[in-house]
C-alpha cells in the first residue's frame, strides 16, 4: 500500500497552482514530476563533484566515474540484467534510433519484413520506415484485436519467413494495452526473429525483468519515471550489443584510431556512448530508479491499477464521454462527444488538471481507431482518488461545453 499524501510531499510540482487551482497532473505519459531527491542528485553533481567521466585522472573524475558506473548497476537490478548490457541513451527514442540503425541497417535486406503496429508512436515507427528505405527491407503490420490489444496469435498470422525483426511497444502510449512480450519472444525466437520492446509506457509502471521477458532489445526514458529529460536507456542482449554498430562516433567510445581510418572501438556499451555524457542525468536517474524501488514497484502497479479502475468506473456513468480502451492498463483514451480534443484539454486546463489532447505522437492510429484525435488521461503513483473526482466533475461540464467555458 501507497501512504500517497506522504509522497506528494516529495514533489515540489504538486504545490503548484494552474489557473488558481491546485494542479492536478494527469499527463504522466508524456512526462512525469520529480521528487526532491532527484533534484537534489542533480545538483549535487552540479555544484559539488561536476567533472567529466571516463576522460580524467584526478580525485574528482574518478568521483564521478565511480557514480555514473554505479547508476549502470542500479538500473541492470531495476529491470533485472547484467550492468554491461546497459547502454545510456537521451530517452526512448534515441535507443530505438540506435536498434533500427544500429541493427537494422546491418542484419536487413531486401524483402525482409519487420513487424510493428498501428499503435506504436512515432520513435517506434519513423526510424523503421527510414531503415527499410536504405536496406530494401519491408514494414508491415501485426493486426490488433478489436480492442487495440496485440496478441500472440495475431503476432503468429503476421510472421512469415521474411520476417526479421518484431518492434513494438509492452504497452501503447495511447490504447495503453499491455502486449504478451514473454510469449510473443518465445514465439520469434523459435523463428530467429529479433524482438525489440518500446518500454517508454511499462517501465514507469511495472516490474521489469527483461530476462524472463526475454526480449532482445528494450528501451526506456528517465523522465518518464521521475528521472531528468534527455536520458534513457537501452538494454540489448550482450551478443547483440557487440554485434550492433554504434551510430555515433567520437571520444570515449574508441580505444584507438590512426590516421588511415583504422579504428578499435571499446567492448559495449562504451563503445556506444561517444561524447560527454548526459552525466547529470544519468546520477537523476539512479536516484529515480532508487526512489521508485523503494516505494515499491508493486505498490505502484497496484495503485495505479485501482485509479483506472475507479477512473472508468466513473467516467462510464456519464453519457457524454467515449472511452476508447476500457480494459486497457495504461492511459486512459477518451473525448468528451462533438467536443474537439484540443478544446477539451482546454476545458480541463482552466481546472488546473493538465491532459494530452491530440494524437500523441501516435498518427498511424487512426488508421486502426477511426477517431483522429482524443483526450488522453495518465496517471503515475502520486496521483488520487480526490483528483480523479475533479477531474471527473470537469468531464461533466464538457457536455455543455459552452456554458462550461463562458458561464
Ligand atoms: N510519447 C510521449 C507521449 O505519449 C511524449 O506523450
Amino acid at each position: 500500500m501507497i501512504d500517497v499524501s506522504k509522497i506528494r510531499n516529495d514533489f515540489p510540482m504538486l504545490e503548484k497552482t494552474m489557473h488558481g487551482k491546485p494542479l492536478i497532473y494527469l499527463d504522466n505519459g508524456a512526462t512525469t514530476l520529480k521528487p526532491q531527491c532527484v533534484i537534489d542528485s542533480v545538483c549535487d553533481y552540479l555544484t559539488n563533484y561536476s567533472g567529466n567521466a571516463h576522460r580524467g585522472d584526478y580525485d574528482l573524475s574518478h568521483e564521478v566515474d565511480t557514480k555514473f558506473e554505479h547508476v549502470r548497476s542500479i538500473v541492470a537490478d531495476f529491470i533485472h540484467c547484467k550492468p554491461e548490457e546497459v547502454v545510456y541513451t537521451y530517452g526512448s527514442s534515441d535507443s530505438l534510433n540506435m536498434v533500427a540503425f544500429g541493427y537494422g541497417m546491418t542484419h536487413l535486406k531486401e524483402e525482409d519484413e519487420i513487424l510493428i503496429t498501428l499503435a506504436e508512436h512515432a520513435s517506434n515507427t519513423l526510424p523503421w520506415f527510414e531503415v527499410a528505405k536504405h536496406t530494401g527491407a519491408v514494414v508491415k503490420y501485426i493486426d490488433l484485436d478489436k480492442e487495440g490489444k496485440v496478441t500472440l496469435e495475431n503476432v503468429q498470422k503476421a510472421v512469415n519467413e521474411n520476417t526479421k525483426i518484431i518492434s513494438i511497444a509492452q504497452i501503447t502510449n495511447v490504447l495503453g494495452y499491455l502486449a504478451p512480450i514473454k510469449e510473443i519472444c518465445a514465439f520469434a525466437h523459435q523463428h530467429d526473429i529479433v524482438v525489440c520492446v518500446d518500454g517508454a509506457q511499462s517501465a514507469p509502471h511495472h516490474v521489469i525483468d527483461v530476462e524472463d521477458l526475454d526480449v532482445d532489445f528494450f528501451a526506456f526514458s528517465g523522465h518518464k519515471m521521475c528521472g531528468p529529460t534527455g536520458v534513457g536507456v537501452l538494454y540489448g542482449k550482450y551478443h547483440l550489443l557487440e554485434e550492433m554498430t554504434p551510430t555515433r562516433f567520437g571520444g570515449g567510445s574508441n580505444a584507438r584510431y590512426n590516421s588511415c581510418g583504422l579504428v578499435k572501438l571499446k567492448n559495449a556499451p562504451t563503445k556506444f556512448e561517444s561524447g560527454t555524457p548526459n552525466i547529470e542525468g544519468v546520477i537523476g536517474l539512479g536516484s529515480a530508479i532508487e526512489y521508485l524501488q523503494k516505494i515499491g514497484m508493486k505498490n505502484i502497479e497496484e495503485h495505479e491499477a485501482m485509479l483506472r479502475k475507479y477512473a472508468i468506473e466513473k467516467m462510464k456513468e456519464l453519457d457524454n464521454i467515449e472511452i476508447y480502451n476500457e480494459n486497457g492498463v495504461g492511459p486512459i483514451a477518451f473525448n468528451i462527444k462533438n467536443v474537439f480534443s484540443q478544446d477539451g484539454a482546454s476545458l480541463f486546463n482552466t481546472y488546473g488538471i493538465a491532459i494530452r489532447a491530440g494524437q500523441h505522437c501516435a498518427k498511424i492510429l487512426d488508421e486502426y481507431l477511426h477517431v483522429s484525435q482524443t483526450l488522453r488521461a495518465s496517471f503515475y503513483f502520486y496521483n488520487t482518488k480526490e483528483e480523479i473526482d475533479q477531474f471527473i466533475e470537469v468531464c461533466k461540464k464538457g457536455d455543455d461545453f459552452l456554458d462550461a467555458f463562458f458561464g
